[in-house]
Order: structure tokens, then C-alpha cells, then sequence
């Protein structure tokens, strides 16, 4: 059997199974002070001073400030705007101020309560709306943080003379990455200086290269090294940089080791979150349905700093026409500035919001025409040809069609959704029925240009014995990357997929591979580990004489090869597929190699008494190139759509003056396996001539299309459309309630 497209068992799984894993608090660090963060209470002010409680053993304590920073007061991503530790003002709530460490961990938290900051605050701004009005200007000259636009033919013109124009607002709300395990980071100076950060991390080598100025360090004395990690999501890309660095700022100032785990309610606090948007929809159709024109609005709240805003927004405007073509588009995408904590990364990556507005205006489009929803997606879906709103071509591998069908048939669509009109139609019963269907694309890989800048490396080694391991800073974090990465290296290696390991990602001796994001780990350094091992599979057969056959002519052909070396490594460099380009100014080109297809079925009924939602089933079909472990596929898609599904139905994230009131798992309620049903997947593979065997991205795109599925299965089952998630019991109670006032009134 060939390692790729076997559900091979997870190179990960014996350790997590029997308990050996080792996450960030279950390293002994001998010696290790325990570091705990004093947090601004509030969103926008001045720091007037600090206040010790003198009955607390401050002695014991070692205490950081932003004057203990060697090098520069700011955590590096994109901008470097946001400070390791407020330096005189703080821009959010629970921005970091001030660093404790004590031997003690009970201690150490308990001098947070000995602790006070005297802020004098200034009106904050917490709503986007407010950020546009500039009612105060935060960040910048005009609190935006970055604008994009897309243009693709007159969408003024065609819409002034469309025979049918559809408007829609569309509201999504925060999203909490909710990994089992809380960020944690430790960090020390080894003695000749080098500082060694570890711990629960999705990016070695953006911890690594954020470390640098804060400490004003060359590259080499800075090491970063992977521990087992329990879930990202988008929530370990940023975060880890500046818990990183402020392990690393106690461990300088204590001159000892220091650890830093956070409780659930700090971590849910303090971090980053899905960013919430406001998208409006104006869409000019001909009667029978096709599209002529989208206007197209995005806003996204991006918080107090910058972080990856930018790259949020423009992964959001590639994705807010959906997977449709339209001969007129203009898009308009601001993220903006709010006294917030910093929105980051959350797997889809802005995807999810555009989507969710713009498979939403599909429903609207088809009650105001008074067509099926679905026959308006056939119409207008992209296909072979087919060019997107940035000018892109689509050449190969382009499922829509595909996906959407098998939804169609997998759900019953005709028949269920006649079934339900009569199940509806009966008073006597307790719900009401409906069945709700969305259509997605989801680009796999950095956006643009953002593979060329990055110059990802990854490959193999092959020692003298002839073992061959995985080199790449890719990450484990649960999603089955060091398994995907495996397979890929033994089916092109030829030898069997146990006889392959995977090095841990450690800056000291891993290539930098890119950061563990953007569903491009399998397409983009998957292709790299397959190179490699393509150029490593010549070499052995050129070092032998002739291709090695069976185990012992490859050990032999290996030291061979090796020689008097202990081992030799075979490094590749991403290479942009020949074709494509793009314009990252004007956004006109090719803004992913690929895309993923994916559509999602969702039947559910609400109760009529207390408009509490059950699901009914949930299905999916999502075109993923190649599934180069099925069953690891299998359970990113399954995964996915849970977390989407719980963002449309359970997630939300109550504020009061910018900080979040229910930082606890007990009220900010993630879906159970109690909550979904099984959640039935169809594995799609049309594949990608550029991805490795095929292979396009997988582990955002199952986020995106249960939202506005949901949405749309509400609105079929109660005829109320609800444009904002989360879709609470007492939000279609609200609805229900309005349009009984509305009806009394006629
Ligand atoms: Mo991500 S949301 O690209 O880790």
C-alpha cells in the first residue's frame, strides 16, 4: 500500500494516548520562577502610577516593567505598534503592565491582588461604527488600519440598470479560539547568552524573529522550540510572541528560568479573537437570477493594535463575492482601530465573515425572487474559466459544481425542504423544520504574494542507518501535520511510513518553513518534504548505482551516501508555480494557486415554545485535492464545522466598557459532542497539478460554511431571517416577536 491516501495512525497519537506528551506545564524546569501579568481593568488611559500593598512579600518577587525591555517596546508582526509592556497609556483592557515572578505559583498569582494601577482614563471608542466616526481617534489619523479595494468591470453602472437590486447587512460577532490548552510559554538564557523560548506555540520562527529586537539579539542567539501543543486554531499565530517575550523579560530580569501557564479565564481575557465584521451587500440580477453586479461593503474590528489585521481584511475581500462569477464587482474592505484587545487570527481568517454575509444574500436574493436558493448558486457558481472579481482565471480543479450537488442529493434538498413546508404548516407540532445549504471556496495558502516573501524551506535528513526524518518548523498542534508530512516523504521516498519520523520544530535545527497557518502546511511545505525527497531518492540511487529495493539496499545506499558524515540533509525552497502572478497593490491576479470547494447541509428544528435550535443533521461535501490521510481529513472537516457551527448557534462574547464579562467556559458556551450530530463528510478530491499528489489546503475551509447554512435553515424553518450571528433562542424569539407585532399592524 502507498503511504499517501492511507488513513496511516497519527505519528502524534501513542504519546497523547498513554500520556507521555509533554505540553508546556509538564516540562520540570528546575529552578523556574512562575511569572503571572498585572492587567490594565481599563480600555483607553493614562498610567498614573503603580501601588504595591506593602503587606504582601514583594521581596520574594521579581518585577518586570517596560524599563527593563534592552531593545524595543513592541511585539513585531506586521506593524510595531503594540507594546511588550504599556509603556504611560493603555489602549484595551487587560493590556499587559507590569510582570510578577515568584518561586510559588499560588504566590505569584496572589500578588496580582496585592497589585493596583492608578489610570486615568480617557473616553474609549468600542464600537467599529464609532472607530469610522472617528469619534476619537486611536491609532493612526484615522483609526484605519488598512483599506483594500477590488474592481472588476462598472458595478455602478450595472447596477443602476439591473432589473433586480437586492440589499442586505450582515453582522458577525467574536469568536474565541477555544483550544484545549491555554497559551503557555517558558524561556531562559542559556550562558553564553542565548535565550531559548518553549512552549504552546503554532510559529517558531515568528516567535523567533519577534524576539530579537525586543531583546536586541542577533538571529543565532535566539532559540525557539515547539512543546507538544493542545490546539490553535489561528490563536497560537500571534499570541506566543508576546507571551514569549514576556517570559523571556522576567527570566532576564530574575536572571533564572521562568514559566508562564494562563488560567482559562486570562487567556480568554487577554488574547486574540475572531475578528467581528459588518458586511453590506448590493447586488444588481437579471429576473431569472444571474448575477450582474456586487457591491460590496467589509468592515472588521481589528482591536487596539494592528497585529494581522491587515492580512485578515485581505483574505476577507478575496473571499466576500463567494464562489461565484459576476462581470461587475467593487469591493470596499476597512479594518479598524477600536480600545479593544487585538483581533487576530481564527481559522478561516476573515473567510468566514465575508461568506457568511454573502452565501446569507443568496437566501434574501431567492425570497425576493422567489426562486430556490440553490438554483441561483448553479446558476451563478465559478466553474473551469470562470473569472474571479481580482481578474483570476480559474484553469484547474474547480469543484463548486461538484460539491453543491452532492449536498443537493446527500440532504434530500427537494424533498426534505417539501417535507418540512407540511410538517411547518401543522400547528399541532412542537418545532418548526427547515433545511438550510451554503457554498464556499476557501484559498489555500498565503495570500498573494505572501509564499514568495516567505521563501519557505523544509526537507529530510537521512542518517548513516538510513533513517529518514521530516525537517520543517511546521507544527504539530493536534491537526495531523506530522503524520500528513510523513506520509508525503515515505510515498515519495518509497519506503513504509513508519520508517519516517518527524524532528521537533526547533529554530536550532529545523529550516524555517513558514508559519503553521493558512491551510498551506499540506500543500505548500507538503510539496517541499515531496521535493526533497524526490532529490533525496536520486541521490541514494546515484550514491548505490542504481535505485535501492527493499530495506537493506536502502540502508546500504544511505551510508553510502552519508559517507564519513554523521548524516546529510535535503533541503527544498519554495518555488511559485510557473502562471501565476499578482498584484497585491490593486489586488488584480492570482490571489491563491488553489481553492477548496465546500458546501454544507443543515437540517435542524427550533421549538416553537422556547425557539431553543436542534440540529438534525449536518452534512458535508469539501473538495480538498487529494486526502493524503483520509481520516485526518476527515477530522479537520468534522472539527470545523463543529466550531462553525458553534459560532453560529452557541458562541458569544458578552462586553462591558471593552472587556469581555464571560471569560469562562462555564458561559461562554462551545458546542459538545451532545450539541452536533454526527456530522456526516464527504471527502472531495479533484486535484491540484501544483500540490503535492494533488493536495490543496483543508483546515480552515470547514469553517466557513456552517454559519450561514444555519442561517438559511432557520430562515427556511420559521421564515425569519436573522443577518447577525449568533442565532440565540431569544434572538429568533425577538424576530418572532416583530414580525407577530408587524402582521398585527397590517
Ligand atoms: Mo491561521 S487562522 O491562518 O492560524
Amino acid at each position: 500500500m502507498r503511504p499517501v491516501g492511507e488513513s496511516a495512525p497519527r505519528k502524534d497519537g501513542p504519546d497523547k494516548l498513554c500520556g507521555a506528551a509533554r505540553y508546556i506545564d509538564d516540562h520540570p524546569i528546575p529552578g523556574a520562577l512562575f511569572g503571572v501579568t498585572v492587567r490594565s481593568r481599563s480600555a483607553s488611559g493614562r498610567i498614573k502610577g503603580v501601588r504595591f500593598d506593602p503587606s504582601f512579600p514583594w521581596a520574594e518577587c521579581v518585577v518586570a516593567d517596560a524599563r527593563d525591555i534592552p531593545g524595543k517596546n513592541a511585539v513585531h508582526l506586521l506593524g510595531d505598534d503594540q507594546p511588550l509592556l504599556a509603556d504611560g497609556v493603555v489602549r484595551h483592557a487587560f493590556e499587559p503592565v507590569l510582570l510578577v515572578g515568584h518561586p510559588d505559583r499560588a504566590t505569584a498569582w496572589r500578588a496580582l491582588e496585592n497589585v493596583t494601577l492608578e489610570i486615568e482614563p480617557i473616553e474609549p471608542v468600542l464600537t467599529m461604527e464609532d472607530s469610522v466616526s472617528r469619534k476619537r481617534v486611536i491609532w493612526g489619523d484615522d483609526n484605519v488600519f488598512k483599506t483594500i479595494t477590488i474592481k472588476k468591470g462598472d458595478a455602478a453602472a450595472a447596477l443602476a440598470q439591473a432589473p433586480v437590486v437586492v440589499e442586505g447587512v450582515y453582522r458577525v460577532p467574536h469568536q474565541e479560539q477555544a483550544y484545549i490548552e491555554n497559551q503557555g510559554m517558558s524561556a531562559w538564557f542559556e550562558e553564553d547568552g542565548t535565550l531559548v523560548v518553549m512552549g504552546s506555540l503554532q510559529c517558531p520562527y515568528y516567535v523567533h524573529k519577534a524576539l530579537q529586537p525586543i531583546f536586541a539579539l542577533p538571529a543565532e542567539k535566539v532559540r525557539v522550540i515547539h512543546a507538544v501543543t493542545g490546539g490553535g486554531f489561528g490563536g497560537k499565530e500571534e499570541y506566543p510572541n508576546m507571551l514569549g517575550g514576556h517570559a523571556a523579560l522576567l527570566a532576564l530580569k530574575a536572571k533564572r528560568p521562568v514559566k508562564m501557564i494562563y488560567d482559562r479565564t486570562e487567556d480568554m481575557q487577554a488574547t486574540t479573537k475572531r475578528h467581528p465584521a459588518v458586511v453590506r451587500h448590493r447586488t444588481g440580477l437579471t429576473k431569472d437570477g444571474r448575477l450582474l453586479a456586487q457591491e460590496i461593503d467589509i468592515l472588521m474590528d481589528g482591536g487596539a493594535y494592528m497585529t494581522l489585521s491587515p492580512v485578515v481584511l485581505s483574505r476577507g475581500i478575496l473571499h466576500a463575492t463567494g464562489p461565484y462569477e459576476c462581470p461587475n464587482v467593487s469591493v470596499l474592505a476597512r479594518s479598524v482601530a477600536t480600545n479593544t484587545p487585538p483581533n487576530g487570527a481564527f481559522r478561516g481568517f476573515g473567510a468566514p465573515q465575508t461568506l457568511f454575509a454573502a452565501e446569507m444574500h443568496w437566501e434574501k436574493i431567492a425570497s425576493v425572487l422567489g426562486k430556490d436558493p440553490v438554483d441561483l448558486r448553479r446558476r451563478n457558481a465559478v466553474k473551469v474559466g470562470s473569472v474571479l472579481a481580482t481578474g483570476q482565471v480559474l484553469k484547474e480543479s474547480v469543484s463548486a459544481g461538484k460539491v453543491l450537488e452532492t449536498a443537493v442529493k446527500r440532504s434530500n434538498w427537494t424533498a426534505a425542504r417539501r417535507a418540512h413546508a407540511r410538517w411547518n404548516k401543522d400547528p399541532g407540532k412542537p418545532t418548526w423544520r427547515g433545511l438550510g445549504l451554503s457554498l464556499v471556496h476557501h484559498g489555500a495558502g498565503f495570500t498573494g504574494n505572501g509564499e514568495v516573501y516567505l521563501k519557505s524551506r523544509a526537507g529530510l535528513a537521512i542518517d548513516r542507518a538510513g533513517r529518514v526524518t521530516v525537517l520543517a518548523g511546521s507544527t504539530e498542534m493536534g491537526q495531523g501535520a506530522s503524520s500528513t508530512l510523513a506520509q508525503i516523504a515515505a510515498d515519495a521516498l518509497g519506503v513504509p511510513y513508519g520508517s519516517v519520523s518527524v524532528e521537533r520544530p526547533d529554530t536550532a535545527r529545523v529550516p524555517d518553513s513558514g508559519p503553521t497557518v493558512a491551510s498551506r502546511t499540506t500543500m505548500v511545505v507538503g510539496g517541499l518534504v515531496r521535493r526533497a525527497a524526490s532529490d533525496l531518492r536520486t541521490a541514494l540511487a546515484k550514491a548505490a548505482g542504481r535505485a535501492p529495493s527493499g530495506a537493506p539496499a536502502f540502508r546500504r545506499a544511505a551510508r553510502k551516501l552519508c559517507g564519513a558524515a554523521s548524516e546529510r540533509r535535503f533541503l527544498a525552497e519554495y518555488e511559485r508555480p510557473a502562471g501565476l502572478t499578482f498584484d497585491d497593490v490593486n489586488y488584480v491576479g492570482d490571489a491563491y494557486g488553489s481553492y477548496g470547494f465546500a458546501a454544507c447541509a443543515v437540517e435542524l428544528e427550533v421549538d416553537r415554545t422556547t425557539f431553543e435550535v436542534r440540529l438534525l443533521r449536518v452534512f458535508t461535501a469539501q473538495d480538498v485535492g487529494k486526502a493524503v490521510n483520509p481520516r485526518v481529513v476527515e477530522g479537520q472537516i468534522a472539527g470545523g464545522t463543529v466550531q462553525g457551527l458553534g459560532w453560529a448557534l452557541l458562541e458569544q462574547c458578552v462586553y462591558k466598557d471593552g472587556a469581555l464579562q464571560n471569560p469562562r467556559l462555564t458561559d461562554y458556551v462551545i458546542p459538545t459532542a451532545l450539541d452536533v450530530p454526527d456530522i456526516e463528510v464527504a471527502i472531495v478530491e479533484d486535484p491540484y497539478s501544483c500540490g503535492p499528489f494533488g493536495a490543496k489546503g483543508v483546515g480552515e475551509m470547514p469553517m466557513d460554511p456552517p454559519g450561514p447554512a444555519v442561517a438559511a435553515a432557520v430562515f427556511n424553518a420559521t421564515g425569519l431571517f436573522l443577518p447577525t450571528l449568533p442565532i440565540l433562542p431569544e434572538r429568533i424569539q425577538e424576530a418572532a416577536d416583530e414580525e407577530a407585532a408587524r402582521r398585527a399592524l397590517k
